[in-house]
C-alpha cells in the first residue's frame, strides 16, 4: 500500500489530470484464475482524453500473447496487445505513454486466460485518469487558421488585426464586400493595393445601374493573382453578368479590356487562400446604353450583320438550314422572323430555332414495307432510316436509305420524296420441275412447280395465272357473263379435289377486256381476239412458296419460232375430260404462216387469227378444253429455269384429240399497257 501511493504521487504530475480509478485483473494480487475474463471501457467527456498507466504486469507469456493476453483498444483501434512480465520502468517508458483514447473517446481493456498456467501470475493493475486534450498543440485537431486557444474541453480561434473570424469560427478572412449600386463610374481592387492582398479574402463586389445601361470594364495593366504550377487559380476573380459567369481569372495576365459586360447588375467575386504573396488586381467602371448583340439566338443568323445593333434596329433572323422557328404553337413550318433590339438590350420578339424533325415515315397498317428499326429520336433533320420487305417474295423497289431532309420530309438519294415499295418477286420457283411431259400427254405438277398456277372451278372450268399479290390474268371466255360473286377460284394446289379444303381467293372485280367481243357462245364464235381479262381478289394474296406470281413480259421481246415453252392446267386429257392434277406440257411456238391457216371447226367454221394470237404445240402435246385462260410461260420451265414470263394465255384451238395439236393462245405481250393501266386505275 505505502508502494502504491508513492507511485501514484510519482504518477500524477501533471496538474490537469485527474484519477479516476483502478482497474486490475481479477484475483489480483493473488493470481488470476485459468478462463478469466475481464471487459473493461471507460470513455473521456468532450474536449479530454483518458489514460491509462499500468503499475505492474506479470502475465504468463505465450507467442503472440495466444495464451493469456491483456488487449487495449483507443475507439475500435487495438493499440496494444500485452503478455508477460514487465518491469514498471519499461512500462512507465514504452507501454503506458501509447495507452491512451481519442479526444472524447474510449479506452477499452479486453483480459483473457486459457484454461491452464504452468505457475502462479499476479496479473495486472493500473489506474486511469483523465486531462484535457490540447487541440492547439495537435494540427489535425484544430482549424484556426490564425490563432488557436485551448481551454480545458475544448479550444477557439482568433485572428490578426484586421482579418474577422468567418461564420465557421476557424478561418479569418478579411471583409472587403462592397456595394457599390448605383454608381456608374468607379475603381475596385483587391484589398490592401497597391500592396499584396492578405489571405483568406473573399470579396463581393456589387455594381447596379439602370436597366437601359450596361457597365464596361477595364483592368490596369498591373495584375497578379496567384496561379498554381498546374495553372489552376489559387486565388481567382470572377465576374457574374446576368447572363453569363467570367473567369475564374488569375495570374500576371489581366483579362482582354474593355469588358461589355451587356448586363446592368455585375458580381465580382475575388478570394484568395491562406499562401501567396501576389499585388492583386484594380478595374474601372462606367456605363454606356446596352446594345443588342448577334449570335444569340441559336442555330441562326441575323441579317443584316452586325456585331452589335442600337435599341430601335431591326433585324432579320434567319434559321440554319434544317432548323425552323418554334414560334410557340404555330403550326406553320417558317425559317425566319423578324425581331428589334429593345432598350434593355433584349431582342423582341425571341423565338428559337429548332432542329427539324420529319418524324416516322408514314407506312399504311400491315404492310409489306418496313423500316428496319429507328433508334428513338433519330428523326431529325439528317437522320437516316432503312426501309426493307418483311416478305421474302418481295424485293424493296427504289432506294432503302432516305434521309430527314430541311423542309421535314424522309427523301431518297436525288431529293426523291416518294416512299419505296415492295414489289412481287416474279416468275421464280422454289420446286423444280423434274422431267418433261405433257397435258394433252401431260406429266403431273407437283406443289410449288408452277406456283402462280390457279384453277376456276366454277361457274365455267378454267385456268388463270397469278401476276401480283391481287390480281389474276385469265381468258376474256372464260368469265364473260360470269357474276364475281359465283366465281370460285383457288390457288396452291395440284389437286383439284384438294379445292375443298383450300380457302377460295375471293374475287372483288372481274374485267374483261373491252376489245373481246362479249355474249357470243362457243358454238358460234369464230373470233377470240382481246380474249384476257382480269381478276381482283378482295384482298392481297399471302404470297409463299406454292403460291406467288408469274413475270409480265416485256413489250420488246421477240418471240422466236420454235421458242419451247411451258403451258399448264387441269383440263382434258387424252383420257379423260378433265384433270385431277394440274398437268403440264412443253411445246414451241409455231411460225405466224403455219398459225394463219387456221382450224375449221365443226359447227362453227373458219377460225380468225389476229396479230393478238400466237399458236403452239407439240408432237403429240397441246392444251385442250379446260385449260382456257391458262398460262403458256417462257422460257420452258426447267431446273434451273426462270425467271419466267406469262407469254400466253390458253384461249382457243383445233379440236385437242384430232391430232393438229395447235393451240391459240392470247399474246400477252400486246397487253401490257392494258394490264397496267386497268391496275392502276383501279
Ligand atoms: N377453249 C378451250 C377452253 O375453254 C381451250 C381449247 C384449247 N384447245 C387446244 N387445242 N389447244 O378450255
Amino acid at each position: 500500500m505505502m508502494r502504491s501511493s508513492f507511485l501514484l504521487l510519482l504518477l500524477c504530475h501533471s496538474s490537469s489530470s485527474m484519477l479516476l480509478g483502478w482497474v486490475e485483473s481479477p484475483g489480483y494480487p493473488s493470481g488470476y484464475p485459468p478462463h478469466a475474463t475481464l471487459n473493461w471501457s471507460r470513455c473521456a467527456p468532450e474536449g479530454h482524453i483518458l489514460s491509462l498507466k499500468l503499475i505492474h504486469l506479470d502475465l504468463e507469456d505465450s507467442h503472440d500473447c495466444e495464451n493469456d493476453a491483456l488487449k487495449v483498444y483507443s475507439g475500435e483501434d487495438q493499440i496494444s496487445i500485452l503478455c508477460g512480465t514487465v518491469e514498471f520502468e519499461e512500462l512507465e517508458s514504452t507501454v503506458n505513454p501509447l495507452l491512451i483514447s481519442p479526444s472524447g473517446g474510449c479506452l477499452k481493456l479486453l483480459f483473457q486466460t486459457d484454461y491452464s498456467n504452468p505457475k502462479r501470475y499476479h496479473g495486472f493493475r493500473g489506474f486511469y485518469t483523465i486531462h484535457d486534450f490540447d487541440e492547439c498543440e495537435d494540427d489535425l485537431s484544430n482549424k484556426c487558421t490564425q490563432f488557436c486557444h485551448n481551454f480545458v474541453g475544448g479550444y477557439r480561434c482568433s485572428c490578426h488585426h484586421g482579418y474577422q473570424l468567418a461564420e465557421d469560427k476557424h478561418i479569418c478572412n478579411v471583409s472587403c464586400s462592397k456595394d457599390l449600386s448605383g454608381m456608374s463610374r468607379g475603381e475596385i481592387s483587391s484589398p490592401s493595393w497597391p500592396d499584396s492582398y492578405p489571405e483568406n479574402a473573399n470579396c463581393l463586389f456589387t455594381l447596379s445601374v439602370e436597366p437601359h445601361r450596361q457597365l464596361v470594364l477595364r483592368f490596369s495593366a498591373v495584375f497578379d493573382v496567384q496561379q498554381g504550377p498546374d495553372s489552376q487559380c489559387k486565388d481567382a476573380l470572377r465576374i457574374v453578368t446576368q447572363t453569363k459567369t467570367l473567369g475564374p481569372f488569375c495570374g500576371n495576365k489581366p483579362p482582354p479590356s474593355p469588358i461589355s459586360t451587356h448586363s446592368n447588375q455585375v458580381q465580382i467575386y475575388f478570394t484568395s487562400d491562406e499562401t501567396g504573396e501576389n499585388k492583386g488586381f484594380r478595374l474601372h467602371f462606367e456605363t454606356i446604353e446596352k446594345v443588342c448583340q448577334s449570335g444569340v439566338i441559336a442555330n441562326s443568323k441575323m441579317t443584316p450583320h452586325k456585331q452589335e445593333y442600337k435599341s430601335g434596329e431591326t433585324v432579320t433572323v434567319i434559321c440554319d438550314v434544317g432548323y425552323v422557328v418554334n414560334s410557340k404553337g404555330a403550326l406553320a413550318l417558317s425559317t425566319q422572323f423578324e425581331t428589334t433590339c429593345q432598350t434593355t438590350g433584349s431582342w423582341f420578339p425571341s423565338y428559337s430555332c429548332e432542329i427539324v424533325d420529319c418524324g416516322l415515315p408514314q407506312i399504311e397498317s400491315n404492310s409489306i414495307l418496313e423500316l428496319v428499326d429507328v433508334p428513338a429520336q433519330k428523326t431529325q433533320y439528317n437522320a437516316e432510316v432503312q426501309f426493307m420487305c418483311s416478305s421474302e417474295y418481295y424485293k424493296l423497289k427504289g432506294h432503302d436509305t432516305y434521309t430527314c431532309n430541311a423542309t421535314g420530309q424522309w427523301v431518297s438519294p436525288g431529293d426523291k420524296a416518294d416512299m419505296p415499295k415492295c414489289i412481287e418477286v416474279c416468275g421464280v420457283t422454289s420446286n423444280s420441275i423434274s422431267s418433261s411431259g405433257r397435258i394433252l400427254g401431260g406429266a403431273r405438277a407437283s406443289l410449288g412447280q408452277i406456283p402462280w398456277q390457279l384453277l376456276i372451278k366454277s361457274p365455267r372450268r378454267g385456268g388463270a395465272s397469278l401476276i401480283n399479290d391481287q390480281w389474276a390474268v385469265t381468258a376474256a371466255h372464260v368469265v364473260d357473263g360470269v357474276d364475281e360473286s359465283m366465281i370460285k377460284i383457288f390457288g396452291e394446289l395440284v389437286d383439284g379435289q384438294e379445292s375443298d379444303r383450300t380457302d377460295v381467293l375471293t374475287c372483288e372485280r372481274i374485267i374483261i377486256h373491252p376489245g373481246y367481243e362479249q355474249g357470243i357462245s362457243s358454238n358460234t364464235r369464230t373470233n377470240y381476239d382481246n380474249d384476257i381479262a382480269l381478276i381482283r381478289f378482295k384482298t392481297r394474296v399471302n404470297l409463299g412458296p406454292n403460291i406467288c406470281p408469274i413475270c409480265l413480259p416485256d413489250v420488246n421481246r421477240v418471240m422466236l419460232e420454235d421458242e419451247q415453252g411451258t403451258v399448264s392446267g387441269w383440263g382434258g386429257t387424252d383420257r379423260y375430260r378433265a384433270s385431277r392434277f394440274l398437268l403440264y406440257a412443253h411445246i414451241s411456238v409455231y411460225s405466224l404462216d403455219t398459225c394463219r391457216s387456221t382450224p375449221v371447226l365443226p359447227k362453227v367454221g373458219t377460225m380468225i387469227f389476229t396479230k393478238n394470237m400466237l399458236c403452239a404445240g407439240a408432237d403429240g402435246k397441246d392444251s385442250c378444253g379446260g385449260d382456257s385462260g391458262g398460262p403458256f410461260i417462257l422460257p420452258m420451265l426447267s431446273p434451273a429455269g426462270g425467271p419466267y414470263h406469262l407469254a400466253g394465255i390458253v384461249s382457243w384451238g383445233a379440236p385437242c384429240k384430232d391430232g393438229a395439236n395447235k393451240g391459240y393462245y392470247t399474246k400477252v405481250q400486246n397487253y401490257i399497257e392494258w394490264i397496267k393501266n386497268t391496275i392502276k386505275g383501279t
